[in-house]
């Protein structure tokens, strides 16, 4: 992540895991049910455990192992293979100094995937020049899902301290339409 909680140290390779409503969140909108996704920052397969729970093929891969095995052992960024055929990438990526490496990986999602791309970013990573090849210039942005509630990245922590959001790319908008902003949260 690029901010966390002073008190927290910033995690190897940025292991911080998704709670289960924010996945749901996306899912309400773009729904998974027998699609076959890959998810190439699994973690610990907090996402992943809800993508398959919401009908979904789910394959992972993940730089390093933590406590949960994934299909693959892969850098996504790096490594040369083409990944497994899926019909859509949905991850919590690392971000990186500057988002740069969420920058790199939604560009390696994109061109290893031509369905859904779902990345949960922070909140104002379409506030910059260098990324509006990924957004504004974009034809496969579909638009962007903010998430009105914060994430607890940290057990014991009782809220998160940053916005968030998902991004998400499909195949192609419509001929004139325009990307879309939408509004989720925790069910009430
Ligand atoms: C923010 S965590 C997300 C974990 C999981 N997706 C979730 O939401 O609970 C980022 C994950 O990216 C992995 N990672 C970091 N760099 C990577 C890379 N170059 N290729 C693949 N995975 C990487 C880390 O090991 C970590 O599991």
């Amino acid at each position: 992540m690029t901010v966390v909680p002073s008190r927290f140290p910033i995690r190897q390779n940025e292991l911080y895991e998704t709670e289960p409503w924010a996945t749901k969140a996306l899912l309400r909108h773009f729904p998974v049910a027998g699609m076959r996704i890959w998810e190439p920052a699994a973690g610990n397969h907090m996402m992943a455990d809800v993508l398959r729970d919401h009908g979904a093929t789910v394959f992972t891969s993940d730089i390093a192992v933590y406590t949960r095995e994934h299909d693959r052992i892969a850098d996504f960024i790096r490594g040369l293979d083409a990944g497994p055929p899926c019909d859509g990438i949905v991850t919590n990526p690392p971000y990186g100094k500057g988002n740069r490496e969420a920058v790199r990986f939604i560009e390696r999602a994109l061109a290893a995937c031509d369905g859904l791309v779902a990345m949960l970013l922070t909140a104002k990573f379409d506030f910059g020049k260098t990324r509006l090849h990924l957004t504004r210039d974009n034809p496969r942005f579909l638009g962007r899902i903010a998430l009105v509630d914060r994430i607890q990245w940290f057990p014991g922590a009782t809220t998160g301290t940053e916005d968030h959001a998902w991004f998400v790319w499909g195949a192609g908008r419509p001929a004139g339409a325009r990307p879309i902003l939408l509004y989720e949260g925790k069910p009430a």
